[in-house]
């Protein structure tokens, strides 16, 4: 399929930040459009005729209308454990890599104007709370949020070749940073975010619009986007616990130390990448453990369909299901090196392998 290869060279093209040029369609990058919510925010704020990628596929402005398993609200809310969502796809059985710029918003918590992640589909989520982010990890059955069993997904982020984002006009909103004034019922736009989800795993990452640009690139850092969670997000989420610790600042994706000298890994623009460093946990400290039956009620009860998530359709031999996804969370070990570097370029090359033969 032309389209599939093209959008895949199209992503592999755009790794670096050096390509990403606005669209003269549209040439405000998604990262600098501000909506107070929920007011501001108009109906579709990627709304532009004629841009090169597009149209957005869904709207911004989300409510009880919009509740529903249909849902195609862009508008997504990470609050805390019990109340965040995450981008996947709108059609059932459907790869991150075909349908990066669609995605839409599936929340663990009604309310929010979206579709709802169903009850029993997260299996382990841990949150990092940090002085700069706020990180949420965690295992999730994919083929209930519409991802094909054995996918293992890609990244999403608010920037993109053309600045416009992936999904095309997805806006986050939080209320869980220290600036937003222990306020429950406002919620501060969230203008740089970093996400993947594959694997039956995800990761997504708030960077707190009080701090700096500089910190909010550093720690949502959007050009590593074949490495996973693993080394975008280093974390030591467990399948079946349910947790929300302070944590140190991450050392950020790219920046390792080695015999004193602090180096700086860049993302190669094509071939299989190979991170020279084994990414760290940040310590943590004052975890709060939860059942998830307290977290999530209220939910629609799973489809049927989510049996066979053991295989994936071709990039599985020699990968576990578990610890070797692209989005790569860490899985049963407590360290991100239980995901060995040589393990992960092995997943990424078939990967790449299959993105060229489609
Ligand atoms: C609810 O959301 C839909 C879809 O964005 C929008 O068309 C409609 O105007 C909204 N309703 C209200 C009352 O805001
Ligand atoms: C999902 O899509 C794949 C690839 O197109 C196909 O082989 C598989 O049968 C589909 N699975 C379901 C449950 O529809
Ligand atoms: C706000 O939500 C948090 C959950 O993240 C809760 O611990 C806190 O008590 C809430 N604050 C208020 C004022 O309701
Ligand atoms: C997480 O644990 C559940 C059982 O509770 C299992 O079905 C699922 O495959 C595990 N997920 C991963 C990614 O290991």
């Amino acid at each position: 399929m032309p389209g599939f290869a093209l959008s895949t060279l199209f992503a592999v093209a755009i790794a670096s930040k050096a390509f990403a040029q606005p669209d003269p369609a549209d040439p405000t990058p998604l990262t600098d459009k501000q909506y107070a919510y929920p007011t501001g925010i108009p109906y579709q704020v990627d709304n532009v005729p004629n841009a090169i990628r597009g149209p957005q596929v869904g709207y911004n402005i989300c409510n009880s209308t919009t509740q529903n398993q249909q849902s195609m609200c862009q508008t997504l809310m990470m609050n805390n454990i019990g109340d965040f969502c995450l981008w996947a796809p709108p059609q059932p059985n459907s790869t991150i890599g075909d349908t990066e710029q669609e995605e839409v918003a599936w929340c663990s918590k009604s309310g929010w104007g979206t579709r709802l992640i169903p009850a029993g589909v997260l299996t382990g989520v841990q949150v990092l709370k940090t002085s700069k982010y706020i990180q949420f990890a965690g295992f999730i059955d994919q083929t209930q949020v519409d991802l094909q069993a054995g996918d293992y997904g890609g990244e999403l982020d608010p920037h993109g070749a053309d600045l416009r984002g992936n999904p095309l006009g997805g806006l986050v909103y939080s209320n869980a940073f220290p600036s937003n004034n222990g306020n429950n019922n406002t919620f501060q736009q969230v203008m740089d975010w970093n996400s993947f989800i594959g694997g039956n795993q995800f990761c997504f990452t708030i960077c707190d619009p009080s701090t700096s640009s500089a910190d909010q690139s550093a720690y949502c850092q959007n050009t590593y986007d074949e490495i996973g969670c693993t080394y975008n997000m280093p974390n030591n989420a467990q399948n079946g616990t349910f947790e929300v610790c302070d944590a140190d600042l991450k050392t950020p994706v790219g920046i390792y130390v080695t015999n004193g000298v602090t180096m700086t890994y860049t993302q190669p623009y094509t071939g299989v990448p190979s991170p020279p460093y084994t990414p760290v946990v940040p310590s943590s400290s004052n975890c709060v453990t939860y059942k998830s039956t307290d977290l999530y009620t209220g939910l629609p009860t799973p489809t049927g369909a989510s049996t066979s998530t053991s295989t994936g359709s071709s990039g599985s031999s020699g990968t576990g299901t578990k610890s070797s996804s692209s989005a790569g969370a860490t899985s049963t070990s407590n360290s991100a090196a239980a995901i060995g570097v040589s393990s992960v370029a092995g997943i990424l090359g078939t990967l790449f392998a299959m993105a060229f033969l489609s």
